[in-house]
């Protein structure tokens, strides 16, 4: 039995890695990666794969019973055919089972749409390919936001276009929990999950950070199109446009969607104090 990690020198595809190996071993666990010599720190066999390159997923896939394959982060029309190189090599491979980290979201109403409408179209890709399949939809990881903390400090405050509409943030670990699961257990086959924590708001969010980081924030709302402009001048157009994208489906409320969680992972989705607490420790 091997299992197959793709973009495993990433945080979500490592963190996975890192909990597949306490259940099936290191020596039934493959990590793929664009530039191995990212992963080298994992301990496990690596074998080469850029998301562009189906030939080299043909020859990495080799002897796989099971792959996850973690969502790209290129543009989306892009992505499709990424993703597809990897499916077309799992069939090839005859890989018994493909795993697929999509998104929550609306396919419509937002500039993180298009993101969203890519990845339903992996979905469907995959459904089709006549594989066993689970695809896991993940909530917004919450880290990228606390990565933030030192500037919410300078500023004071927590400032987008969220409003009162709330997000069921996630963490990379509880998905590691969760996709070990997928990859392992049988009975998952078939299904579509919605990998998510609770639904809090920013003004929540403010407050649950204060409380571990005894800070002072407060929530200040802004417009979709004023925040989205904000982005775009600190992160360049594409990254700007999709963080605004974020905020705005926030706003519209297309995160707040019912938790698979513990179905899933057997155990409840960590609360959002929990999550927070636990990334101040590991970040010390
Ligand atoms: N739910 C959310 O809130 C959220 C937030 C951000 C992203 N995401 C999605 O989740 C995925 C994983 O997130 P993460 O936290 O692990 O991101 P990350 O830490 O930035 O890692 C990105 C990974 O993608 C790999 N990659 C990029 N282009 C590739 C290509 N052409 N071929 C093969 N590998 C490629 C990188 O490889 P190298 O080491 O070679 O660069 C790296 O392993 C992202 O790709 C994105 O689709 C979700």
């Amino acid at each position: 039995m091997k299992i197959a990690v793709t973009s495993v020198s990433g945080q979500l595809g490592s963190s996975i890695a890192r909990q597949l190996m306490k259940t099936i071993g290191k020596d039934h666990l493959v990590g793929i990666a664009r530039t191995p010599e990212k992963a080298q720190h994992l301990d496990i066999e690596v074998r080469k794969g850029d998301n562009n390159s189906r030939e080299q997923f043909n020859n990495s896939l080799v002897g796989i019973d099971a792959v996850l394959l973690v969502s790209g982060m290129d543009a989306p029309d892009k992505r499709i055919e990424q993703h597809r190189n990897i499916i077309e090599a799992a069939k090839q491979n005859k890989v018994a089972k493909i795993v697929y980290t999509s998104i929550i979201g609306a396919e419509k109403g937002s500039a993180f749409s298009p993101i969203v409408q890519s990845n339903r179209q992996t979905e469907s890709d995959i459904k089709n390919s006549g594989l066993n399949y689970v695809i896991g939809r993940n909530g917004i990881y919450i880290e990228p936001d606390l990565e933030y903390i030192e500037t919410y400090v300078k500023d004071g405050e927590i400032r987008n276009s969220a409003g009162i509409g709330k997000c069921t943030y996630t963490s990379r670990k509880a998905l590691a929990i969760a996709y070990t699961k997928m990859l392992t257990e049988e009975k998952h086959n078939g299904n579509t999950y919605n990998l998510v924590g609770e639904a809090i708001t920013q003004e929540e969010l403010a407050d649950y950070i204060n409380t571990v980081y005894d800070t002072n924030l407060s929530y200040r709302a802004i417009s979709i199109n004023a925040y989205t402009k904000e982005r775009q001048k600190a992160l360049g157009e594409f990254l700007g446009t999709v963080i605004g994208g974020i905020y705005e489906s926030m706003h519209n409320g297309a995160y707040d969607v019912k938790s698979d969680y513990q179905k899933v992972a057997g155990v409840p989705h960590p609360r959002a104090l929990e999550l927070i607490k636990a990334y101040k420790t590991t970040s010390n």
